[in-house]
């Protein structure tokens, strides 16, 4: 049973084995979080998601997907690179957001990571709202089946931070 912890802060302080990036499809970097884990993470991890892109992910990884790089200068051993759902009125894509916890989790089962921090998955720049990004990350989270033993959600602001606090106390009440 993997715990939950909520983290006010930056995601690229967690000393975590793994830690998940809400990339693009490109690998390539951008703002918010992806912008904040390279430029922490220094040249080595895009080094690596470039190869990732020649080797693997030519036409750039999907969205619901995950992929493992070294975490560089960071404090974790790994980066999770996964692509969150832009956030859609008309179509459901929640099962691409289930998705990007799912298949972070398996990629760093196979890595034998057993600390994870995960940000709030498109829950900015790709504008899904985070009341629903905060109930589908907490609840697939705490109903994975993984070898990871504790798992941190890391809020960058105040109103995720109480988002997922309300997840976590309806899950727990459940
Ligand atoms: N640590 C933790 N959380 C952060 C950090 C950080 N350093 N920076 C931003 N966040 C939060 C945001 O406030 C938001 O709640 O992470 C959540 C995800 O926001 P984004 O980083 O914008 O990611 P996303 O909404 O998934 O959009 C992905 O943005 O950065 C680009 O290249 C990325 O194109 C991709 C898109």
């Amino acid at each position: 049973m993997v715990s939950l912890t909520l983290v006010r802060g930056d995601i690229t302080e967690e000393a975590v084995d793994a830690v998940v990036n809400a990339a693009n499809s490109s690998l390539l970097g951008g703002g918010g979080v992806d912008g904040a884990i390279h430029r922490g993470g220094g040249p080595e991890i895009l080094e690596q998601c470039r190869a990732l892109r020649a080797e693997r992910y030519v036409d750039g990884l999907p969205t619901g997907h995950a992929v493992a790089t070294t975490a560089g200068r960071l404090p974790a051993r790994w980066v999770v690179h996964t692509v969150g759902p832009v956030w859609s009125r008309t179509e459901d894509r929640s099962a691409d957001l289930i998705a990007c916890y799912r298949e972070s989790l398996r990629v760093a089962d196979e890595l034998g990571a057993r600390t994870v921090a995960f940000p709030a998955i498109s829950t900015g720049i790709y504008g899904w709202p985070i009341d629903d990004g905060a109930r589908i990350a907490v609840g697939t989270v705490s109903a994975a089946v993984t070898a990871v033993e504790e798992v941190r959600f890391v809020l960058f602001d105040e109103i995720a931070y109480a988002a997922f606090e309300t997840s976590l106390r309806d899950a727990r009440d459940r």
